[in-house]
């Protein structure tokens, strides 16, 4: 049997919209509010749009589930376990399920955890960023690299897994220096690292000070190194990549991550969230409204807060498996491809892109991209999706 054709996972996405302060680079459904957030009455919320979106997709055993952000780890654990139990009501959740919540590394969230875990959450990912006090000020963030080691600590001693998140290609970094500070990192890290390359998204402070020319950040070519010296280092500490983005030990894979690139079938909860969802013979996109206020009086008074509803048509869920897919390091198993798009891959441009060293077939049948396609895999994708 292939390996995408395992028994499918199904996730529950939840999304925490709020954030104590916004930074420069970031583009997430993050908001800031100076008066209090009434968790309590998101809470209700939240069940309600678990109840409804389970009515529409029953019977599915919950094997992963993710809190991400904004910043979930300024709930109350109270808020977490609510939550939690909602999930447990209108879906089995397996008994090994990973259950993820996205934490920034300040003491007061560390504070949290012992919280979060009696809660019912088995994993945590940090936001580390970087280990470089100037770069973290550069970033907007409100934690040191010491704080936010201390917090990796905290996490160690309470979750039986944990990652952490860093961003590289900063401006001015030199391979040399985001080495040493990856080796830095691999020394704290367990069995999964988040590695982001920089980018400067719209409508950010950052692009706003890129296009006055007041933030360089690295060109192609300094990108290319700096990427490769990422997948020299954590190779060598037995943390290869299994997405582009993102290290584990083999095994120790974020298997929420995996649900998305693998196209596998997820309910998206909360204020922006997305889902895919199998109705009938149909995969259905979904999206809620993104600003808190107005998906929280949608799902007071509709049961939920979905603001799009769609269908995905034979070729966007076949674009869509290629465009998640060839992000993992296992590939896609072209079979799966031919049956979505209803016409197998077009050779001549697999023997071309094959030719040119930026994909490969396994042994199993699986088309992947090479260590040498990966930082050109948007044009991989487009080549192949064309
Ligand atoms: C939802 S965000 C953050 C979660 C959490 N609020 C935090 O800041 O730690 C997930 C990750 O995306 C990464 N990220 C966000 N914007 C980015 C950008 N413009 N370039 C590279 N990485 C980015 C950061 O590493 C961040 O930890
Ligand atoms: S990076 Fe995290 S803390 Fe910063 S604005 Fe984005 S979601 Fe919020």
């Amino acid at each position: 049997m292939q390996s995408t054709e395992r028994k499918q996972d199904f996730g529950v996405y939840v999304h925490w919209p709020f954030c104590l302060s916004k930074c420069p680079y970031c583009d997430f459904n993050s908001h800031v509010r100076h008066a209090a957030v009434d968790e309590a009455r998101f809470a209700r919320a939240f069940a309600g749009e678990i109840a409804a979106t389970a009515a529409r997709v029953p019977g599915r055993t919950v094997s992963t589930i993710f809190f991400g952000g904004g910043t979930p780890s300024l709930m109350q654990p109270a808020t977490v376990a609510t939550i939690l139990d909602a999930i447990a009501r209108h879906w089995p959740v397996a008994s090994d399920a990973e259950v993820t919540l996205e934490a920034n590394p300040t003491s007061v969230e560390a504070s949290r955890f012992r919280g979060f875990r009696a809660a019912g959450v088995n994993r945590v990912s940090l936001g580390v960023q970087a280990l470089d006090d100037a770069a973290l000020k550069q970033l907007g963030r409100q934690h040191s690299a010491q704080e936010a080691l201390a917090a990796v600590a905290v996490a160690r001693a309470i979750f039986e897994r944990y990652s952490f998140d860093l961003i590289y290609a900063r401006p001015g970094q030199t391979p040399a220096a985001w080495g040493a500070e990856l080796k830095q990192a691999l020394a704290q890290a367990g069995e999964h690292l988040s590695l982001y390359q920089l980018t400067i998204e719209q409508d950010t402070a950052f692009a706003l000070l890129h296009a006055a020319g007041k933030l360089a950040v690295p060109d192609e070519d300094l990108g290319r190194a700096l990427y490769d010296t990422t997948q020299a280092v954590c190779a060598d500490a037995g943390l290869p990549a299994y997405e582009i983005s993102n290290h584990a030990r083999p095994g120790a894979e974020c298997r929420h991550n995996l649900v998305y690139w693998r196209a596998h079938e997820y309910a998206g909860i909360g204020p922006g969230a997305h889902g895919r969802l199998d109705i009938g013979p149909e995969r259905r996109a979904t999206a809620t409204a993104k600003r808190p206020e107005t998906w929280l009086m949608r799902a007071e008074s509709l049961g939920h807060g979905v603001e799009t509803d769609e269908p995905l048509t034979r070729s966007q869920m076949a674009d869509e498996f290629l465009l998640m897919g060839l992000r993992l390091a296992e590939g896609i198993d072209p079979a799966r491809y031919e049956r979505l798009a209803g016409r197998p891959l077009n050779p001549r441009r697999v023997a071309l892109l094959r030719e040119q060293g930026a994909v490969e077939t396994t042994a199993d049948g699986m088309l992947r991209v090479t260590l040498a396609g990966f930082p050109v895999l948007d044009a991989v994708v487009a080549d192949l999706a064309a």
